[in-house]
């Protein structure tokens, strides 16, 4: 079966991408800062057993992410995805507030770039070869509409949304320099989650089980492609 390496995958998108695959029979390696507090983690992997590996890894420790890649050396990977991202700090409510024209703060906006931008580069970088050596080959980097400059016709949140559209230009930089697996940018839409909050328009395990159908549809044509989570095209 195929194997799938998820970040940030002990709650939202993260882990219910794990759920699913886990229930299509995928081998699974579900990354959580802290394993030990990741109950819904730890339920999957007594359900489905040692083909649910659990690993800690912070993204923005790039130690960590070499030490996993070099344990993992030799192991193909089908689909990677650079799910873990912040809107703004943890428990900080009012993200648009703190990003604002009028009122930004710069510690926020570094640290939103650490992990929205350079991180996911790093974790693609070092597990490049796993992905190459396999059958499906996709990498998936999580983007969001509001990396969109074609979209931006309201303002506010620049470090979130600037972090996603340095996210797509890395996406479709990597998709030329590496012919050898589909890279694609993808808006999940807007999903119930943390992040996205109670009033999102759509259910996590809906986008997920949306977002998966499309993986299945990928050639190497649309490798560079920023994608909504049915294939559609999100305008850069
Ligand atoms: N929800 C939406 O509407 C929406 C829309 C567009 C794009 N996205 C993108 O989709 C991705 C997942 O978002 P979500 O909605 O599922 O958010 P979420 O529920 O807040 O989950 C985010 C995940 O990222 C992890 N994470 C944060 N910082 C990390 C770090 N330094 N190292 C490792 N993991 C870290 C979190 O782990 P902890 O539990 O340890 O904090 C958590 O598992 C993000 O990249 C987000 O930008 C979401």
């Amino acid at each position: 079966m195929p194997t799938v390496f998820v970040t940030g995958a002990n709650r939202g998108l993260g882990f219910e991408h794990v759920k699913q695959y886990a229930h299509k029979g995928w081998k699974i390696i579900a990354c959580a800062r802290n394993p030990d507090q990741a109950d819904q983690l730890l339920d999957l992997q007594n359900k489905y057993g040692e083909s649910f590996i659990i690993e800690q890894l912070d993204v923005t420790n790039h130690d960590s992410i070499d030490n996993l890649a070099n344990n993992y050396q030799g192991m193909a990977i089908d689909v990677l995805i650079n799910n873990a991202g912040i809107l703004g700090p943890e428990g900080m409510p009012g993200a648009m507030e703190y990003q604002k024209i009028d009122n930004m703060d710069y510690e926020i906006w570094r640290t939103i770039i650490e992990v929205n931008l350079l991180s996911p580069f790093k974790v693609a970088t070092a597990f490049h070869d796993h992905i190459a050596s396999s059958k499906k080959k996709i990498l998936v980097m999580m983007s969001s509409d509001l990396g969109s400059v074609a979209q931006n016709n309201f303002g506010g949140l620049y470090p979130y949304r600037a972090s996603k559209s340095g996210l797509n230009i890395i996406a479709k930089g990597m998709a030329s320099d590496w012919k050898d697996i589909i890279t694609i940018a993808l808006a999940p839409g807007w999903c119930k989650t943390y992040l996205g909050g109670d009033t999102a328009e759509v259910e996590a395990d809906d986008s997920v089980e949306n977002q998966q159908n499309m993986f299945e549809t990928l050639k190497p044509e649309n490798s560079g492609m920023f994608l909504d989570r049915f294939g559609k095209e999100v305008a850069w």
